[in-house]
């Protein structure tokens, strides 16, 4: 019998209700959201909108990093264990408000979770049991895959590859569709083929998991052909320390927004 409160049900909060409903993971799920549930979770059997915390195994904290000291503020956990998916709030946090003895756990989830898909990294404290740790793993696991690790100081590493990753790939789709462009193809045609060409990429490299991804790039690659000519220029190492000054730039912001 697995109880979980989940605090602030916006985008985040209601992609992982609709994720524990639909993979059973939890058999009640208060909610705690003051603009109320979703239309589609209003029937869930297993969902209930309350005022305050009830006794429960694990309480996600699901609202903007903003609104955390507030709600750690009025927050009665019980022996309830503490997941935060807020970016930036570190365990230290909630151990202020909870005390070092109190089990918390601190994750980092992506958009794509909203569709099942998402990469999660999460870190426990060490008052965090294996089993209540195997009960936020299924629960993480119902919106896609997850990884532990054991240094939280990664988790600003973490956030500014996998949780802002998404952003980049949808830049990598804008940027594709305008040197489409510049080639001479119409700015609809253009987008509609960059789209498809990452969302098959992106399946083909989820279907073909043990594959490693060098392996699907030279599978695409003929030797002395066209996408040879393409790599040629963007393996030269620019694109490379493009990205790594990238996420050099986002793990910076998110150690001085964590502070
Ligand atoms: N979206 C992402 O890509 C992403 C990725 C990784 C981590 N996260 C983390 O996930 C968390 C939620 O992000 P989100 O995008 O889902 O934000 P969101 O859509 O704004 O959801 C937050 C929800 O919390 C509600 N809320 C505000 N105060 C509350 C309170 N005192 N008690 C209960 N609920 C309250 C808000 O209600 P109102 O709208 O009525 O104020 C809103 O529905 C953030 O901490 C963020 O850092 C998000």
């Amino acid at each position: 019998m697995t109880i979980v409160t989940l605090v602030g049900c916006g985008k985040m909060g209601s992609a992982m209700v609709r994720g524990w409903v639909a993979s059973k993971v939890a058999d009640t799920i208060y909610v705690i959201e003051p603009s109320g549930l979703p239309g589609d979770l209003q029937n869930m059997a297993e969902v209930e909108l309350v005022e305050q915390t009830l006794p429960s195994d694990i309480i996600v904290l699901a609202v903007k990093p903003q609104m955390m000291d507030a709600v750690c503020r009025t927050l009665a956990p019980g022996t309830a264990t503490i997941l935060s998916i807020a970016a930036g709030q570190k365990i230290a946090n909630f151990e202020k408000y909870f005390g070092d003895t109190h089990p918390v756990i601190r994750a980092m989830p992506n958009t794509p979770a909203a569709i099942g898909e998402g990469m999660t990294v999460a870190v426990a404290n060490k008052n965090v049991t294996p089993g209540i740790r195997n009960i936020a793993d299924r629960l993480l696991r119902a919106t896609g895959r997850v990884e532990w690790i054991d240094d939280e100081t990664l988790m600003d590493a973490v956030t500014a590859l996998s949780g802002s990753g998404p952003a980049y790939v949808f830049y990598l789709i804008e940027v594709l569709a305008k040197a489409g462009e510049a080639s001479g193809l119409a700015p609809v045609f253009a987008m509609s083929l960059a789209r498809q060409t990452v969302i098959g990429s992106a399946a083909l490299a989820g279907y073909d998991a043990e594959t490693p991804a060098e392996t699907l790039r030279q599978n695409v690659t003929s030797p002395g052909g066209t996408t040879e000519a393409a790599l040629n220029v963007l393996m030269d190492g620019r694109m490379q320390d493009l990205f790594s000054e990238a996420l050099n730039a986002a793990t910076s912001r998110s150690k001085e927004l964590s502070k």
